[in-house]
């Protein structure tokens, strides 16, 4: 090892992209005229954008490089077997359908193998994956480890899989109305918390036992393989590469979104074993996204996930990765303010429920802290509580299990004084958590909410 201390970004800025600087009372007319939601937003009067990791990253020289080598032909473009090589490298299965994002692959998926009576497992559901499921009339069941539904709490792999309920479910339902059991990597909804490789081997002994298959979210795959490596006794000296296919070689399929670990900007697949789940599903993806050598994505899409995929796997550029999320993480932690912990690969959850503790979350003390750091300083999170989880089917309104705002860093995009400065930020309205204010929905529409709601601050 260098004897240095700093990790930097393994990367020089090659392209910029311009950010606009606003005033306080510009962003205070921006957030009334947007009914105090920040999707509503104009994103150029945002500032730092953390509103998502999901395709807002920036490509590589190499990546922008490979775009020119976009090939549209319809079928059986040499993009198309770019793309297949480098997706088979990491993730050797034998089908693979290429889709425009990772829930078109899900949307597939379930509908091939979901339905009324049928029962999806999974450590936490992703609200896309959730709502694929659901709407096939199947059960989408989260059995995270009990550590993993706890804020503060430190665990090296609080994504785990809970075996012993998941065993006790497979025992109790037929192995006919569980037609997979599913595991993120990482734990978006839980924290961005990772997988264990030894729980992985668990889950597969598990399904291998009932004669169920094994499917990945795996959008987050390489910063999950970093986190085996770094965390997990024994993996220290092995390449992620090897790491990575050790945990598709334990699955017999996966869904992805390239948005996330494809370093792209749009795109995913669904890959899998079994040949005649992979006709079903061929036949689907031709009806919705396209010829299956090119599902709803251009040539040049396909090349960029090709470079992706061999620039996600660097160890160099994970460990500045989960570095700089950390860095945010434990500047926040240093400072007091309540976070996940420990802190995930993408992205650094707020506490709000702790912050605000005079909020009561029916005032929604995530959407409070939301736009109180858009207001302040121009930073856009996400409220991750009851304003996207109170809701439910029959009209009822109940407190989600945590008020978490989600600062998510896209990958290579901002700098360090950035995220300094979004300390600063936090920690100026942290400061003063005590004069925010609840909320009140005036506008709601039925399902997913908190995309459209319209608020008002309570006085
Ligand atoms: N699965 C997980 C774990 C995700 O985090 C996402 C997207 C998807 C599936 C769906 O992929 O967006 O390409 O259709 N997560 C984004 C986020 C939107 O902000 O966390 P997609």
């Amino acid at each position: 090892m260098e004897r240095w201390q700093t990790i930097i970004e393994p990367f020089r800025i090659h392209s910029v992209e311009p950010i606009r600087i606003t005033s306080r009372a510009e962003r205070l007319g921006a957030i009334e005229e947007a009914g105090h939601n920040l999707f509503n937003l104009h994103a150029d009067d945002v500032l730092i954008d953390l509103l998502t990791d999901s395709g807002t990253g920036a490509m590589s020289r190499d990546q922008w490089a490979a775009v020119q080598h976009g090939d549209e032909s319809y079928a059986g473009s040499p993009s198309w077997y770019a793309f297949l090589a480098s997706v088979q490298d990491l993730f050797p299965f034998r089908h693979v359908i290429p889709t425009h994002q990772g829930r078109a692959a899900e949307k597939i998926l379930f509908s091939v193998i979901g339905g009324p009576g049928k029962t999806i497992p999974n450590n936490t559901h992703f609200d896309t994956t959730r709502a694929n499921v659901e709407f096939t009339g199947a059960e989408a069941v989260d059995l995270v480890i009990e550590e993993g539904r706890h804020p503060e709490g430190e665990h090296p792999f609080k994504g785990n899989m809970d075996l012993g309920r998941l065993e006790a479910l497979l025992a109790e339902r037929t192995p006919a109305t569980i037609p997979a059991v599913l595991v993120t990597i990482t734990n978006n909804s839980g924290g961005g918390q990772p997988v264990s490789l030894e729980n992985l081997r668990g889950v597969r002994a598990i399904c291998d036992r009932f004669g169920v298959p094994l499917f990945l979210d795996a959008c987050r795959f390489a910063e999950n393989a970093w986190f085996v490596k770094t965390r997990e006794p024994g993996q220290a000296d092995r390449a992620v590469r090897d790491i990575v296919r050790e945990i598709a070689s334990l699955a017999d399929g996966m869904t992805m979104s390239a948005k996330k670990d494809g370093l792209a900007n749009i795109g995913g697949w669904l890959a899998v074993n079994d040949d005649r789940l992979a006709e079903q599903c061929r036949n689907l993806l031709i009806l919705t996204e396209g010829f299956p050598t090119y599902g709803g994505l251009a040539g040049r899409d396909l090349e960029a996930i090709a470079q992706g995929l061999r620039e996600v796997v660097d160890e160099d550029y994970l460990r500045y990765r989960i570095r700089s999320t950390a860095y945010l993480g434990d500047a926040l932690a240093e400072a007091g303010v309540p976070t996940v912990r420990p802190i995930g690969g993408h992205a650094v959850y707020l506490d709000a429920r702790a912050l605000l503790p005079h909020v009561p979350p029916l005032r929604y003390p995530g959407q409070a802290l939301a736009v109180a750091l858009y207001v302040e300083g121009g930073i856009r999170g996400c409220e991750i509580g009851t304003v996207m989880f109170g809701r439910h089917p029959d009209g009822s309104e109940t407190p989600a299990a945590m008020d978490l705002v989600r600062l998510a860093i896209p990958r290579r995009t901002y700098t360090q004084s950035h995220v300094d400065y979004v300390v600063e930020v936090v920690r100026w309205v942290a400061e003063r958590a005590r004069d925010l204010r609840g909320y009140r929905i005036v506008d709601e529409p039925p399902a997913l909410r908190h995309f459209t709601a319209r608020f008002e601050p309570l006085v």
